[in-house]
């Protein structure tokens, strides 16, 4: 359902402007809540709605504001209007703030700010995000974990926004490291070790292969010859390809599970193998393709900005780069999906392949490009584990699994759990998900184990500590599910910054669907968890006279809702119990 509160507003001011409620719901935003708590709920700038959003001069804008402040009228809902620079502040009915919020989180659950007006005025359509994309054999470093849970999160926002969304792990299954590993294994590879952990063995084999590779040109040779056998076809080559491809996905597939994620579609660069070719033939048909002394082929670039005049899409071998898989891989999809976006989620090192793929394409004639777009994200400095370098995903996952737990054990107010390492791992996550999300995405930062398990301030742990407090809270206290509620009882200052921080939801949720970056929610839900945090220490439920606690325990409901659903969004599983 539409907020009631911004409609009623918009139908008041639109009454004096003349103007359609629709084109003012926007310029409508909540109040945020500060230390200073303000009575005001919503404002209204009034330069973004007179004069279509021209600037006014300050005579100019006084004068509207002050127009507007004497022929608005407060009603059943707007109980106070008043004026401060430039903008008219409204004031909600207490009792109608109180239960409306309330009821509305109770009915749309998780969907609660999805149904908001800013949200569902927004194109629906099909999305393909393509994240993760690890290269078989080679390390997963902090880049792909990363793109890992930015991607998750992407997805998530865009399904729970209405979107269709398709997720792709684009795998770096070819090229050299198959090579490589083909000639390898035969001398390194065991094949029990490789049922037995594949993406560990793999990348044993690999390292050690490349150890000898350095001072051996023999073994060079072979790695190249397993190449060509494969790109050639060659079934048995190819087997054994397919063998070590398969049974590395099964293990990603499991290790991904844990971490919450889950992909539709496993694609590689191997698939674009033959394709690359095709598009080859395309450019040059188009006569995009000029043939360099070198024997390489590359295509112009005319905007400047993508760091350089040209991109190369053919080896003087006549083999494809990853431009040219990349590229080829676009059109299938396009093909396949249909879709109305495509987002690419990698660390801004591949910032300028991805601003060149896009300009070939578009060269190339699709103007499906503009749907295109990637999100980078920056470096992030000293993630160890106690055995030393990060290596696999799954190097991440128990490392954050094993420290959680030993900070439960030491701690005093640790709960008796019937899986602590169900819930370490579930909160290990959350730290790491929230020091990662908390900034900008392009920021690069230095990673803290012990800065992200804090379990007070700005963490995963506090918010995972929140939801599991406010849980508890419901099972001591309920007395059967009941959405009638005296909202007189919810006027003390604590509900009510509560109430109006939750009136913000949907405009936190617009930020992060237009500029695809989880910091506000983040933000959002640490500031949720302090005022419950407050709220549950000043408003006691216990001991409260029947009508008083009922309104709390609904208020303190309505936050652990619309807390786990942000949290969800985010990719973190919300614990019951710490
Ligand atoms: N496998 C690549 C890497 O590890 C990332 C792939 C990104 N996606 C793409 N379509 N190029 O660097």
């Amino acid at each position: 359902m539409a907020c009631p509160f911004r409609r009623a507003i918009a139908a008041q001011v639109s009454r004096v402007l003349d103007l359609p409620p629709e084109k003012l719901i926007n310029s409508i935003t909540a109040v945020a809540v500060s230390k200073k708590r303000s009575s005001e709920d919503f404002q209204l700038f009034v330069d973004s709605v007179v004069e279509n959003g021209k600037r006014l001069s300050i005579h100019d804008l006084q004068a509207q504001t002050q127009r507007l402040l004497e022929q608005l009228k407060c009603d059943a809902v707007v109980n106070e209007i008043s004026s401060g620079p430039g903008k008219i502040k409204f004031k909600i009915n207490r009792e109608v703030l109180a239960k409306t919020i309330v009821q509305q989180v109770s009915k749309d659950g998780s969907e609660y700010g999805f149904k908001s007006e800013l949200l569902s005025s927004l194109p629906r359509g099909k999305i393909v995000v393509e994240f993760s994309s690890p290269n078989v054999a080679k390390r997963f470093h902090v880049g792909h974990l990363r793109s890992t849970i930015i991607g998750n999160f992407i997805s998530n926002l865009m399904k729970a926004l209405g979107h269709d969304v398709t997720r792709i792990n684009y795998l770096g299954d070819w090229g050299m490291q198959f090579g490589l590993l083909g000639a390898g294994f035969q001398q390194f590879g065991c094949e029990e070790k490789l049922k037995a952990n594949p993406l560990q063995h793999l990348f044993e084999v690999y390292v050690q292969i490349n150890n000898v590779a350095e001072k051996d040109e023999n073994i060079q040779k072979a790695a190249q010859e397993f190449l060509r056998q494969l790109e050639g076809g060659d079934p048995q080559s190819l087997a054994m390809w397919q063998h070590f491809r398969a049974l590395s996905i099964e293990e990603y597939t499991r290790v991904y599970k844990r971490l919450g994620v889950h992909f539709d579609e496993f694609s590689g660069e191997s698939f674009y193998q033959d394709k690359a070719q095709d598009i080859l033939k395309l450019l040059e048909n188009r006569g995009l393709l000029r043939k360099t002394e070198k024997g390489t082929g590359v295509v112009d670039l005319p905007e400047k900005r993508v760091g350089s005049s040209y991109a190369t899409v053919v080896r003087s071998d006549g083999t494809s780069l990853y431009i040219t898989r990349d590229l080829a891989a676009a059109v299938d999809r396009m093909d396949k999906y249909c879709c109305e976006r495509m987002i690419y989620v990698t660390d801004k090192s591949q910032e300028n392949h991805f601003q060149q793929l896009f300009q070939i394409l578009r060269l190339m004639g699709y103007k499906w490009t503009d749907g295109c777009c990637h999100v980078p994200f920056g470096l992030v400095q000293g993630m160890k584990t106690r055995r030393g370098d990060v290596l696999f995903l799954e190097d991440v996952l128990d490392e954050a699994r094993t420290r959680m737990l030993q900070n439960m054990t030491s701690s005093e107010t640790t709960k008796e759990l019937e899986d602590p390492y169900d819930t370490a791992e579930k909160v290990g996550l959350a730290a790491l998900i929230i020091q990662d999300f908390k900034g900008p995405l392009l920021s690069d930062y230095r990673f803290d184990w012990d800065r992200a398990l804090q379990s007070r301030g700005d963490t995963g742990v506090f918010l995972q500590y929140t939801h599991a407090r406010l849980h508890s809270l419901e099972e001591m206290c309920n007395s059967g599910r009941s959405d009638d509620f005296n909202a007189a009882c919810l006027q003390d200052p604590q509900a009510i910054s509560i109430l109006q921080h939750l009136l913000r939801y949907d405009e936190v949720l617009c930020k992060s669907c237009e500029d695809l970056q989880p910091k506000y929610i983040v933000n959002y839900l640490l500031a949720l968890s302090h005022l419950a945090g407050v709220a549950h220490k000043t408003l006691p439920v216990k001991g409260s006279t029947i009508d008083v606690a009922q309104a709390r325990l609904q208020l303190f409901k309505t936050v652990r809702s619309v807390l786990a659903s942000g949290m969800k969004l985010l990719g973190i599983k919300p614990v019951i119990k710490m």
